[in-house]
């Protein structure tokens, strides 16, 4: 070992007792060139789903649970939480006569109900039906509480942006010190409330794009952090949207269809969970009756930030 390289390596061992890197001799490099593939790309089925939340509802009761839920970690090694970098899903079902209790916390939260009627949702003191179709907001720090009074197990779909709140940190979750709102208003209509009617007019009245796939956003309520897109496409028709900075999860309102990526072609149907990580290149194809998609997306986020960015906008 010549003198030079011995003094080196004494210099970088001097470094590491104090915890610290020189920026020429890094382990592991701090900057690339563009997103790199990290979480996958990644389907959860709905028919898998389900036989285990009914088993779970035969087994959990929720006064044990507070939420009984299933949460889809992304198979990335290292990951047992979150569904893409940002963003956590998760399935849900509340059984006739059960209340899943009030409480708060500062990840923003989305539902989008996929089966049952007579559940209903409490924000802020806002009542609220739950029925398929519908995405409902539960914004930062809103009190919220899910009470079934029907007959039907309702199930539906949950997305929050817990995973970005760990990474920055700022967690805050407080039960109710009642359990439940004192104040409930009943309300048909909310502006936390996007109706599965509602939604079908906008789209019906959305522009068609390239092979008459109709898109809108979600609003004017939203969240913080999350972008809300509704996606109708046209029996055999296929979207290849652009790369993006933005993570994003999909389900699957109606219909069904093909996900084309890395080379391999994935069906998904009603119910379906499909995580999209950032930049990827994919093709959705919808099957014979067309189909309805919800994306979850973290663009608004993004946007605040000036990150949010396409690959066709790269050029600039
Ligand atoms: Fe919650």
């Amino acid at each position: 070992m010549s003198g030079t390289s011995k003094a080196l390596e004494e210099l970088y061992a001097s470094f590491t007792q104090l915890n610290m890197e020189g920026g020429w001799h890094r382990r592991f490099p701090a900057l690339w060139a563009q997103p790199r593939d990290n979480f996958l790309p990644h389907i959860w089925h709905y028919a898998d789903v389900k036989p285990i939340l009914d088993r779970a509802g035969e087994l959990i009761d929720t006064e044990l649970a507070e939420r009984r839920n299933l949460t889809m970690f992304n198979p990335v090694e290292g990951n047992i939480y979150s569904t893409v970098r940002t963003i956590v899903a998760a399935y849900q079902m509340v059984k006739p006569g059960e209340f899943a209790r009030a409480h708060r916390h500062t990840p923003n939260a989305l539902r989008l109900i996929l089966e049952g009627t007579g559940t209903y949702t409490v924000v802020n003191g806002k009542q609220v039906e739950m029925r398929p179709g519908d995405v409902l907001l539960t914004p930062n720090w809103a009190w919220h509480s899910h009470e079934n009074q029907g007959q039907d197990d309702c199930y539906w779909m949950d997305f929050l942006d817990v995973p970005l709140v760990h990474l920055l940190e700022p967690m805050f979750y407080q039960p109710h010190p009642d359990g439940r709102e004192a104040e409930v208003e009943p309300l048909d209509e909310a502006p936390i409330a996007f109706r599965d009617e509602q939604i079908t007019a906008d789209l019906a009245a959305a522009r068609p794009e390239a092979a008459g796939v109709r898109q809108i956003t979600l609003g004017p309520a939203s969240l913080a952090t999350l972008a809300l897109d509704v996606l109708d496409l046209p029996p055999g028709a296929t979207l290849a949207p652009a790369q993006e900075t933005a993570n994003a999860v999909y389900a699957v309102i109606r219909g069904d269809g093909a996900l084309m990526v890395d080379g391999a072609r994935r069906s998904w149907a009603f119910g379906d969970t499909v995580a999209m990580p950032a930049w990827r290149q994919y093709a959705l194809e919808a099957g014979a009756e067309g189909a309805r998609l919800l994306k979850v997306s973290d663009r608004t986020l993004l946007e605040k930030l000036d990150w949010y960015r396409t690959g066709a906008g790269l050029a600039d």
